[in-house]
């Protein structure tokens, strides 16, 4: 069976596109069939894998180009299939939530993007869904107060941090090189497998 995981949230910016393309590269590599379906008309999922393709060093799993339609419609038959979305595009965003197994709400603890955290989290509505935290600056004391809060109102978090990393930026366009700076343990958490 196939394993759907759509990757949400209606701020932009949050690292959505990123972990789609490192948490994709993570199951690969531990031995998961993996296709992205990139449903943003940004399209920043297809120039990722555009631009490693054309340097020769292409991303190890297909990315195709998807709508609300298509993803109502069919599958690929992949182990998992990893929806990209838009932010803020919700007619886009409920079929791919409708699509999904569980859905990602990649959040910077920050602020503004925890209220559309919330929003984005009404918007699961009953499906499956996990918070993780990402471009973390460690020593951040919010990172820990998101995390009690997300406890009280019993929302599911990864249990680990995404660091903010230059090096994690600079992937965009390229195959990821061995570190995948904590996308493997989530990887290993979604497939109920060791980290
Ligand atoms: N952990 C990180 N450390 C440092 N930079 C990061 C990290 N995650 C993402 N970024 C950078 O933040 C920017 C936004 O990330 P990304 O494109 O993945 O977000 P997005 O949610 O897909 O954005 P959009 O809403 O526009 O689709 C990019 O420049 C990306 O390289
Ligand atoms: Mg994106």
């Amino acid at each position: 069976m196939t394993h759907v995981l759509t990757i949400a949230s209606l701020k932009g910016g949050t690292g959505k596109t990123t972990s789609a393309i490192l948490l994709a590269t993570a199951l690969v590599r531990r031995g998961h069939t993996v296709t992205v379906i990139d449903t943003d008309p940004q399209g920043s999922a297809t120039e990722w894998a555009q631009r490693a393709s054309d340097d020769g060093n292409e991303l190890e799993f297909q990315v195709t180009v998807g709508n609300a339609r298509t993803i109502a419609r069919s599958m690929p038959t992949t182990d998992v299939v990893i929806i990209d979305c838009p932010p803020g595009n919700p007619q886009i965003i409920d079929a791919a939530i409708d699509a999904a197994d569980h859905v990602i709400i990649p959040v910077r603890p920050s602020a503004i993007e925890v209220d559309r955290m919330w929003e984005t989290l009404d918007l699961t509505d009953g499906t499956n869904a996990t918070v993780l935290l990402t471009s973390v600056i460690l020593s951040a004391k919010a990172t820990e107060e998101l995390r009690t809060q997300l406890n009280e109102e019993r929302v599911g978090v990864f249990p680990g941090n995404i660091p903010q990393r230059e090096a994690i930026k600079n992937y965009f366009g390229a195959r990821p090189k061995q570190d995948l700076f904590g996308y493997d343990a989530v990887a290993a958490a979604l497939m109920n497998e060791e980290d």
